[in-house]
């Protein structure tokens, strides 16, 4: 998981999974829990589901909208982009305490014709050179099954399965 894994681009959500501005849905990245977003902008954002605090699980809900998100352990608070906004009782931390510097741990994500997929390599070449002719082409004759209509996830199975490299685990 640790080596390849966190090494590569990792398939986590489609476009339609969460197609307004707030919505969301939890993924993963090897074992890391991520949180991949939409934000106001319409950009997509995917970020460690884990609070800078002290590492509480931020996000409970599989899927849903939202316009920020708060650690239900000691209450900071994220923007959809990753950014710590708010702290209650701000003055515990300390006059030196810098928000900027204590936003949500944030994957490097990019889509190829609506699939998702998220790194946590910054120097990891570009999705679709990954991806590479033989895949996209794939990818681009699935899409086509609608039959003129957007491909749309309507539901998920999700198994738990020991296995080796060849198929993405969860535990
Ligand atoms: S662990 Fe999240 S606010 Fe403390």
């Amino acid at each position: 998981m640790e080596k390849i894994f966190r090494n590569t681009w990792v398939w986590v959500a489609h476009d339609s999974e969460f197609p307004d501005k707030g919505s969301f849905k939890l993924s993963q990245v090897g074992f890391e829990p991520v949180i991949v977003v939409r934000d106001r902008k319409g950009r997509i954002h995917c970020m460690v589901n884990r609070c800078r605090h002290r590492a509480a699980t931020i996000c409970e809900v599989k899927k849903g909208k939202s316009s920020s998100f708060q650690c239900p352990y000691h209450g900071w608070g994220y923007g959809l982009d990753d950014s710590l906004r708010a702290l209650p009782y701000p003055e515990q931390y300390g006059d030196d305490f810098d928000k900027a510097r204590h936003g949500l741990q944030k994957l490097r994500t990019e889509s190829y014709n609506g699939m998702v997929f998220a790194t946590f390599r910054e120097d990891i070449e570009p999705l679709e050179d990954f991806l590479g002719e033989g895949v996209r082409k794939y990818i681009d004759l699935f899409m086509k099954q609608g039959g003129g209509f957007p491909v749309k996830v309507l539901g998920e199975h999700q198994f738990s399965v020991p296995m080796n490299w060849k198929v993405r685990a969860c535990r």
